[in-house]
């Protein structure tokens, strides 16, 4: 086992020969490969063949995961030890997809017990509201849910919504998470008071966002019904007693704990909105998939390890090939919020400049991670991924069998999802399009135009369904990759004190927008705070 500098330096040393060669050559070179760098883990199939490493790259990078203690830390992970240390917590959201009568403990003390006792109140709410045992103040049944939140306590509920709603659904779910106003607006347009319940959703239910867009929805209600619609406000917060004192009946508030991370809380009470619009059973095999990946992530070995070699294949490209950016394009419409999704769960969670220990990072972290669903993002950014002068490796994501429509439209996505993996790796030749062009007198001008450079990396994951468990593997398998680099980078992946500074200075320049004393500020600044007062 090399020490971890010398596992970094070999990284560095085998990133040198990939630049030698091409991906499609080690096809031949090891027949094995594909059999190696193909793997199932908890119902997903992921295929990472088409990355520049070679087998031998493969055991480098396996090394340097060992050497970064990757096995401990997983351990410290699951044992709830503090690993968000800069905030004194453990990261424990395993907890909260386990089965009944697991035995999760946050620095030495039980929580599972307490987990199940949210969930089990989860499970009596969303049924309550779904049989219509739970009514408005006028007796009209819920037909609403306008879920409010931002970042951690936005994207996963949309996410999970926007892949997993049927077509008519009983209950309508809208989310307002921006302070746009536009966008709470639009969230209410057309929808009944007496039938529409509001769900706020903050960790610390001190968000300006949040907070802003819950006092207008709570004005929308009572502007027809009055301060008896204050039955329709349910909350979900770290934060229990802010919730009531914001007006929400205490037991519509529900709880959850400092050591979930805001962009792994989706497991939470965080998910209500999406265990009552789309049922609780639902939001169980959401669990159930996670936690399967879970036990995959804790017992498969790291050369089987789909989180680990997802992770590994990503830091091959970013550290050894200095690739600072990484597309997301899932093959499937109902999965277009996962780019956004991962954008926070990456970004905040690894876009860190110093290690654990307040020291300057020896190695680049987080790409910065960016896309939309296929086929659409083919006519938008592949022109990019295909031509331009950096290359950008891709996760292409697809799903076997369409949750719904023509069984032909839905071969014809695959086929695109299959074809783009294709091109990149394979690119097409000067010589073949030279060929094609013969005789033509612009040839030598059209020819380089034409050309693909191919040996462009991808990976390809492949779900048989988008079902709720698929879905909950799926978001687990992001959630500790993100853990693993975070390790190999010695950083905390579960702070994020980046988007502080951002929302100090907001709540002066609001201040000074309010008609207060003008602050000392950059001209550009003072001039824009100039203009924009009204
Ligand atoms: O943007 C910073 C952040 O703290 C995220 O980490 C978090 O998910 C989001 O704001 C919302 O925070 P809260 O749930 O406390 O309103």
């Amino acid at each position: 086992m090399p020490d971890v500098n010398a596992a970094w330096a070999a990284l560095d040393t085998a990133a040198a020969a990939a630049r030698g060669r091409r991906i499609a050559g080690l096809f031949d070179a090891e027949p094995d490969r594909l059999a190696r760098l193909t793997l199932d883990a908890a119902g997903l199939e992921l295929d990472l063949s088409k990355h520049p490493w070679s087998l031998s790259d493969v055991d480098v990078m396996l090394d340097l995961a060992r050497a970064s203690g990757i096995e401990a830390a997983r351990e410290r992970l699951f044992a709830g030890e503090v690993v968000n240390a800069s905030e004194g917590r453990p990261a424990l959201h395993m907890a909260l997809r386990a089965p009944d009568g697991a035995d999760y403990r946050a620095e030495g003390q039980p929580v599972s017990r307490d987990v199940e006792a949210v969930r089990g109140a989860m499970r009596e709410f969303a049924e309550a509201v779904r049989s219509g045992g739970k009514r408005g103040c006028t007796g009209k049944p819920f037909r609403a849910i306008v879920h409010i939140g931002i970042g951690g306590s936005d994207l996963g509920p949309r996410l999970i919504w926007e892949a997993l709603k049927p077509l008519d659904p009983q209950i309508e779910l809208r989310f307002a998470a921006n302070v746009d106003p536009a966008e709470l607006a639009q969230a209410l347009t057309g929808l009944d008071p007496a039938e529409t319940m509001v769900v706020t959703v903050s960790k610390t239910f001190t968000t300006l966002e949040t907070l802003t867009n819950a006092e207008a929805a709570r004005a929308w209600l009572r502007s027809s019904l009055g301060t008896a619609s204050d039955s329709h406000l349910v909350a979900v917060s770290a934060a229990p007693e802010r919730a009531q004192a914001f007006g929400v009946p205490a037991d519509q508030v529900f709880g959850f704990w400092d050591w979930v991370g805001g962009r792994y809380s989706i497991w939470s009470a965080v998910g209500l909105s999406c265990a009552v619009a789309l049922g609780y059973d639902v939001f169980a095999e959401l669990h159930a998939g996670a936690a399967a990946m879970d036990d995959h992530f804790r017992t498969a070995p790291l050369d089987r390890n789909a989180p680990v070699l997802l992770a590994l294949a990503h830091v091959f490209n970013r550290n050894g090939l200095g690739r600072p950016i990484r597309a997301v394009v899932p093959y499937a419409q109902r999965l277009r919020l996962f780019a956004a999704f991962l954008q926070q769960l990456e970004m905040e969670s690894n876009g860190k400049r110093v290690t654990a220990d307040g020291a300057p990072v020896a190695h680049p972290t987080a790409a910065s991670v960016f896309g939309d669903a296929g086929t659409n993002g083919q006519h938008a950014f592949f022109q990019l991924l295909h031509q331009g002068t950096d290359v950008v490796p891709i996760d292409i994501l697809a799903v076997r069998q369409g949750s719904e429509g023509d069984p032909a439209a839905q071969r014809k996505l695959l086929a695109n999802a299959v074809a783009q993996a294709e091109a990149l790796l394979v690119g097409r030749s000067e010589t073949d399009v030279r060929a094609e062009l013969a005789g033509r007198p612009d040839a030598d001008t059209l020819a380089p135009q034409r050309t693909f450079p191919g040996d462009r990396p991808s990976s390809f994951l492949l779900l048989d369904r988008l079902d709720p468990r698929r879905m909950g593997a799926l978001i687990a398998l992001y959630e500790h990759k993100t853990f693993v680099e975070g390790v190999l980078w010695g950083i905390n992946s579960f702070d994020q004190w980046g988007v502080e500074l951002g929302k100090t200075l907001a709540t002066r320049v609001l201040a000074e927008l309010e008609g207060g004393p003008r602050a000392p500020h950059d001209p550009s600044t003072a001039a824009l705070i100039a203009r924009l007062k009204f």
